[in-house]
């Protein structure tokens, strides 16, 4: 197959999922109203409930309905409907994946693209009963929803159970915090852009701030979250992939390997954090009962129903071991109830060299700063010093202004992160996917913090839902001399 021809079929497992409910039929039906889907391309669901394609079809209708009411009004979520069928496959079972072969050779599908938004523990079942089914072959690709893995020993299990059914450049692992608009913002606004590259290193950068907070608690996930943690949920794959496109270097080109090797060269460069360290650079938390949003919310341990030893909430200052970034700490912040829902990356500039400011104008200096936001709202907001405007008797004052780079005002639809990367998938183009080795360092530095942390006994610290996280975790930040970055 060439590199880009396109899928002719998608084949979803666990069609019938919350995933593909809440964010795939919704982006699915989002492309469809733009025309930007294979104009014939079917779709076929393919979970363990048995039902028929007109009763699949109702229950996608009404999640569009609710998600995503305005294509059902455009009449698009029809025409999705119309395209969209089911199997009632038990993937447990060997040779159930030849009936799912049948309805694809019905439906005429001979490029598939196999969508696993089904549990990671089924990964190897599903691509080896695609592989005994003869349905693997070189045109056929596959996407995989994170966690790949719950360390890097289990990852690379999966990994190759994986690989032994499709090459390596048919295997699309998705981070969905690629697909956001902001962060493509952020590869357009450090490389289509002479201004801020020669700034983004130590000489002008004080620190990076990588903060994602959530209000939303764990509630009835805790059976998956309790083994993974903020640390494998959150920040092995989308914070390490923030913090990849803000750190790597300038890649040749937007080739799916050249930025790929730029996001890997980042995570050889960070350096492990062990025993010696952890206690002043990680600090986990776990929420207790408290309010969030005005309502009463549970803890963690009620939720469960015992108490865990499971991070809900993680800080940590990481640093980047090469030129660029020698000496610029990487905070990192992610929790479950916090106070607001909050996903940004801060950069902090240093101070001018030499301030020819006094008095109080001196007084009213900032250094500039980059606010990078991905949530609640997408923006990207540039604070530079300005002269505040009208006369006063002791001369000039300055101000901080801040300037939105964004569209904001522009009336944009806010896409859902999932249709750039099904669009992707679809066309065989993995820039915006994750390669194998990336997977992989990225769980060797989290399996050396998480080892740090139990061989040291460490144990969440109690944070109130609808707080900041910990103490411990302002006093991570403090005790450097900066301060988590509050609007
Ligand atoms: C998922 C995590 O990958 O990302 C969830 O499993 C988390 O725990 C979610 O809530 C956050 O995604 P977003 O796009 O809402 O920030």
């Amino acid at each position: 197959m060439t590199e880009n021809a396109e899928s002719d079929g998608l084949v979803l497992f666990g069609g019938g999922g919350d995933l593909s409910l809440r964010m795939l039929f919704p982006a699915l039906a989002w492309l469809e109203h733009e025309n930007l889907l294979p104009p014939t391309m079917p779709i076929l669901g393919a979970a363990r409930s048995v039902m028929d394609d007109d009763a699949f079809r109702t229950m996608v209708r009404e999640a569009l309905q609710k998600r995503a009411s305005e294509t059902v009004a455009s009449g698009a979520a029809d025409r999705l409907l119309a395209r969209t069928s089911y199997a009632a496959v038990d993937v447990t079972h060997a040779g159930e994946l030849k009936r799912v072969g049948e309805r694809m050779a019905e439906l005429s599908i001979a490029r598939p693209l196999y969508y696993l938004s089904v549990s990671p523990s089924l990964y190897s079942a599903i691509c080896a009963g695609l592989l005994a089914a003869g349905l693997t072959g070189d045109a056929s690709r596959v996407v995989m929803e994170k966690p790949i893995g719950k360390d890097l020993a289990s990852s690379k299990v999966i990994n190759d159970q994986v690989q032994a059914a499709f090459s390596e450049d048919r295997i699309f692992r998705i981070d969905h915090y690629l697909g956001k608009e902001t962060v493509q913002n952020l590869i357009a606004l450090r490389f289509a852009n002479t201004l801020f590259e020669p700034l983004w290193n130590n000489l002008t950068i004080d620190h990076v701030q990588i903060t994602v907070a959530e209000t939303q608690g764990v509630g009835e996930r805790w059976p998956y979250y309790d083994e993974y943690g903020a640390m494998g949920d959150m920040v092995q794959n989308h914070m390490m992939q923030l913090l990849c496109l803000v750190a790597m270097e300038p890649p040749s080109d937007l080739q799916p390997d050249s930025v790929r090797n730029e996001k890997v060269k980042v995570l050889r460069s960070l350096r492990p954090i062990g025993r010696a360290e952890v206690e002043r650079h990680v600090v986990r938390g776990q929420y207790t009962k408290g309010v969030v949003d005005g309502r009463q919310a549970p803890g963690y341990a009620e939720e469960k129903g015992s108490p865990s030893n499971t991070e809900t909430f993680v800080a940590i200052q990481a640093h980047i071991d090469n030129w660029r970034w020698a000496g610029v700490p990487f905070f990192l912040r992610t929790g479950k109830r916090l106070p607001e829902r909050d996903t940004e990356i801060f950069i902090q500039f240093k101070p001018v060299p030499h301030s020819i400011f006094t008095g109080e104008s001196k007084a009213d200096m900032r250094a500039n700063q980059l606010l990078i936001r991905l949530q609640p709202e997408e923006d990207i907001v540039l604070s530079l010093m300005n002269q505040a405007p009208g006369l006063s008797l002791e001369g000039m004052r300055l101000e901080s202004l801040p300037l939105s780079l964004s569209l904001k005002t522009s009336g944009a639809r806010r896409r859902i992160a999932y249709e750039r990367l099904i669009l992707d998938a679809l066309r065989g183009n993995s820039t915006l996917f994750v390669r194998r080795d990336e997977v992989e360092k990225a769980w060797e530095w989290v399996d050396g913090v998480n080892d740090a942390v139990r061989k040291n006994g460490q144990s969440p610290r109690p944070y109130a839902a609808g707080t900041w996280g910990p103490a411990g975790a302002f006093a991570l930040i403090e005790r450097e001399g900066r301060a988590w970055h509050e609007d």
